[in-house]
């Protein structure tokens, strides 16, 4: 510990040098530039002071370039000082403590810095911790369930939603939530089906998502997403008839109760893969035999042609040996 601070401070002196043009005009950006002159410049992994191991570097340029780039670190990080936060004990508010005493089990450095995002996003947060998997958080006391950087990524780049390397662009929700909804031991635990994925992916809607359709539903269209609550919720999308019937008609004007029954995770019984294979052996077998059909007829004609062609030639020889004779 003594030896990273010492050469972290070697550092600061370097990064003082190295990194002139990230002196900030503001308050916030003069705040970030000088905990970044040595996160910025560190490398490596570090054990902190509560035994968690953590990575050195804060890239600046990502960080500069995601939706909080112009904050000050201790926005989030509201227990550290300025230089270099000696006393991570700062008079944090009441709530903000209470939070971060909630998900500290999510949090393996700062739970204030992660609980601090409530902030500015307070009824985002409210929606997360009383969702089903909030409530994993909250009430169970679990670590498994999703909180904000699961879904949205490192804390230090996170980018809107419609740009696409974030991880819940409509082009990386889907394996975002497979990052834990794939894991067969985690739905064992919670008693889930074991193949929500591959049946996602092997329904209509997962095979055209897959191909680029995109009116395609992916997860967050059935089930929402920051107050994502259990099948057997009344508040679920996905609870009993009447509520699929709304999330289903948001795209199938008409659906009704026989329709909506459709749509499961329950895995495909045989039926419809032996009728699926039925179907593939039909076609194979109707396109092998027109084929064969076009085949025979082409065949048939070339072998008129020739024959006729003989048979005329034939013909003409005849005539006119004859016209000599
Ligand atoms: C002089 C260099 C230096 C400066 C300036 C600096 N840090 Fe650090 N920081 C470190 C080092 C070294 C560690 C490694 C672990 C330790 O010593 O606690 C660290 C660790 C951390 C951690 C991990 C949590 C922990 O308990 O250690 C956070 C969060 C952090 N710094 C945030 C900040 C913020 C926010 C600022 C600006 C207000 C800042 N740092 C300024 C050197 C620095
Ligand atoms: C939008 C809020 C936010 C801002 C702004 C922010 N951080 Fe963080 N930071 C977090 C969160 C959340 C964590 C993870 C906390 C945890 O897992 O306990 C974190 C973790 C860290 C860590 C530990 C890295 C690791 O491996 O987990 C360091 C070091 C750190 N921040 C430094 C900084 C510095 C320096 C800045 C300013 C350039 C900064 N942070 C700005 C929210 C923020
Ligand atoms: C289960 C995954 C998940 C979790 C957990 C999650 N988010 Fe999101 N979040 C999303 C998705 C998906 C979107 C964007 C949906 C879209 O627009 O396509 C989103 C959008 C947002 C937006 C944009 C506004 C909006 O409501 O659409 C903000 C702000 C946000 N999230 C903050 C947070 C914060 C703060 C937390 C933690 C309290 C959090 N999110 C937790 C998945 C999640
Ligand atoms: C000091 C206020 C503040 C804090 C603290 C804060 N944010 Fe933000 N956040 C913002 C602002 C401002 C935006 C940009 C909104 C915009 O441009 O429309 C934003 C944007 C976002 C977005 C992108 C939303 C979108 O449009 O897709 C996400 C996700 C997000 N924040 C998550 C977090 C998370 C997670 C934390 C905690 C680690 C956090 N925020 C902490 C102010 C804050
Ligand atoms: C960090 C891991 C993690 C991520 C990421 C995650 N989930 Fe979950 N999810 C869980 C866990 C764990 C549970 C079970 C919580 C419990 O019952 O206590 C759960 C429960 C659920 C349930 C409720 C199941 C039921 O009927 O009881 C749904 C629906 C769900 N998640 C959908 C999603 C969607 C959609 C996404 C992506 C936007 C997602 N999850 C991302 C871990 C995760
Ligand atoms: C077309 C709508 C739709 C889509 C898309 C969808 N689901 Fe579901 N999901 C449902 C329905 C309906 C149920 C409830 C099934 C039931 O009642 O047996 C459900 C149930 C669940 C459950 C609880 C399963 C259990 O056995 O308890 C989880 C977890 C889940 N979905 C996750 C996901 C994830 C992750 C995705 C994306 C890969 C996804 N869902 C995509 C409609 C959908
Ligand atoms: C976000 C929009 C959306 C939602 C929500 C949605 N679907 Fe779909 N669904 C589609 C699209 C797009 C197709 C492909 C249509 C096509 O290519 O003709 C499709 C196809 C289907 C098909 C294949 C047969 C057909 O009609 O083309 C069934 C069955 C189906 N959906 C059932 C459901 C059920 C049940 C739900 C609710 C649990 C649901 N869908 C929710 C958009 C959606």
């Amino acid at each position: 510990m003594k030896k990273t601070r010492r050469l972290a401070t070697a550092l600061t002196a370097f990064a003082l040098i190295a990194l002139p043009g990230m002196t900030g005009s503001g308050t916030a950006s003069a705040n970030a530039t000088s905990c970044l002159l040595c996160h910025n410049a560190m490398s490596g992994k570090a054990t902190t002071a509560s035994g968690a191991e953590i990575e050195l570097r804060i890239n600046s340029n990502l960080f500069q370039a995601s939706v909080h780039g112009s904050m000050a670190c201790t926005e989030c990080h509201q227990a550290f000082t300025e230089n270099p936060h000696t006393a991570p004990d700062q008079a944090v508010a009441d709530d903000l403590k209470k939070l971060s005493s909630t998900i500290a089990k999510k949090a393996k450095v700062d739970p204030v810095a992660y609980s601090a995002c409530s902030t500015c996003h307070s009824d985002v947060y409210q929606s997360v911790m009383t969702s089903v998997h909030g409530k994993n958080i909250a009430e169970k006391g679990a670590a498994d369930g999703a909180l904000c950087l699961d879904c949205h990524g490192g804390p230090h780049g996170i980018v809107k939603s419609t740009d696409e390397n974030s991880p819940v662009n409509r082009k990386h929700v889907v394996a975002t939530c497979a990052n834990c909804h794939a894991d067969e031991k985690l739905a064992a635990k919670y008693g889930h089906e074991a193949n929500i994925m591959e049946s996602y992916n092997e329904s209509f809607h997962g095979k055209k998502y897959t191909l680029g359709h995109t009116k395609a539903p992916t997860c967050v269209n059935c089930h929402g997403y920051h107050d994502i609550k259990s099948k057997s919720d009344p508040a679920s999308p996905v609870f009993g008839t009447i509520n699929k019937t709304k999330t289903c008609g948001n795209c199938h004007k008409g659906a009704n109760a026989t329709f909506v029954g459709a749509i499961t995770h329950k895995p495909a019984g045989p039926i419809p893969h032996y009728a699926e294979l039925g179907l593939i052996v039909l076609t194979m077998g109707t396109i092998a035999f027109t084929i064969a059909h076009v085949l025979l007829e082409a065949y048939s004609d070339i072998r008129d042609v020739v024959f006729r062609k003989k048979e005329e030639e034939e013909e003409t020889k005849n005539e006119s040996y004859n016209e000599c004779a």
